[in-house]
């Protein structure tokens, strides 16, 4: 960080922006990134359309924002196996879904740095002033609700392992068993999500929090130990994990709409 020197006889000015760096690019580009996620998102949510894409192969691609599909509006070709526990909900089935890993996401704490920094600028950088007044912090609604990830931890776990699930259904083809680009794209989008949500500060939590002595929980120790080894990444997992659900969601409706054709392997 490259702050510019203090006139001899001046002291400290606390309200003066010092850095002389490219400390609004950080900022900016997880403006630029999050906005484009979140209006990519929103129209794929309600857009309920190719979100579902049944390959020459004769294998499911189920967009990740719409999974599990829980509604009937799956279309064919389902194989039985969707849960189609709402029959009567007339709108996006995503609409259903998302709120989970959305709350999962929205106060993840990487996610809030990211957010309170580049768009309330709260403060936009290190030794950077912020241009509001006053400092409440996450005492007071509405960031009171910031305290809920913990909780929403315990939903979201669930659903990698579901994505996982519909992974490993999209090797059933005709004929038999095979492996396509679009199965690859579902197993390595689950995956990268199941590795966001167990890097979680609150997991690593779960694991090893409320131990006196690790000698007492050899087997929490044990999975603290190998959470936290993932927690490292948590910030890069984040990322990763945000643009392949996107591409992911993307791809199924490229596939979907037949303007790309799902390659076999084999
Ligand atoms: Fe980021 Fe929990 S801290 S998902």
């Amino acid at each position: 960080m490259a702050v510019a020197a203090i006139p001899a006889g001046q002291g400290v000015r606390p309200a003066v922006n010092l850095r002389v760096d490219r400390w609004w690019l950080q900022p900016a580009v997880t403006f630029g990134v999050l906005l484009a996620f979140v209006i990519y998102a929103t129209w794929a949510a309600f857009w309920p359309h190719d979100f579902v894409a049944i390959t020459p192969h004769g294998n499911r691609l189920l967009s990740p924002f719409y999974s599990p599909c829980i509604t009937s509006h799956c279309g064919p070709g389902n194989l039985g196996t969707s849960w189609h526990l709402v029959s009567w909900w007339p709108i996006s089935a995503a609409l259903l879904v998302l709120p989970f890993p959305l709350a999962f996401r929205a106060t993840c704490y990487y996610y809030r740095k990211a957010y309170y920094r580049s768009f309330w600028l709260s403060p936009p950088a290190c030794a950077v002033p912020e241009p509001h007044k006053r400092y409440t912090g996450e005492t007071r609604f509405p960031l009171l609700i910031q305290n809920i990830h913990r909780y929403a931890w315990y939903f979201a776990i669930p659903l990698p392992l579901i994505l996982l699930w519909e992974a490993i259904k999209s090797l059933a083809m005709h004929p038999g068993v095979g492996v396509s680009l679009g199965s690859l794209v579902l197993f390595v989008n689950a995956i990268l999500l199941g590795l966001y949500t167990v890097s979680c500060h609150s997991c690593r939590h779960i694991c090893g929090g409320h131990l006196n002595a690790f000698s007492k929980g050899p087997t929490r120790y044990w999975l603290w130990r190998q959470v936290t080894k993932l927690n490292v990444h948590h910030m890069g997992l984040a990322w990763i994990s945000l643009v392949f659900v996107a591409a992911t969601d993307g791809y199924v409706r490229l596939v979907a709409a037949g303007v790309f054709h799902d390659p076999r392997f084999f």
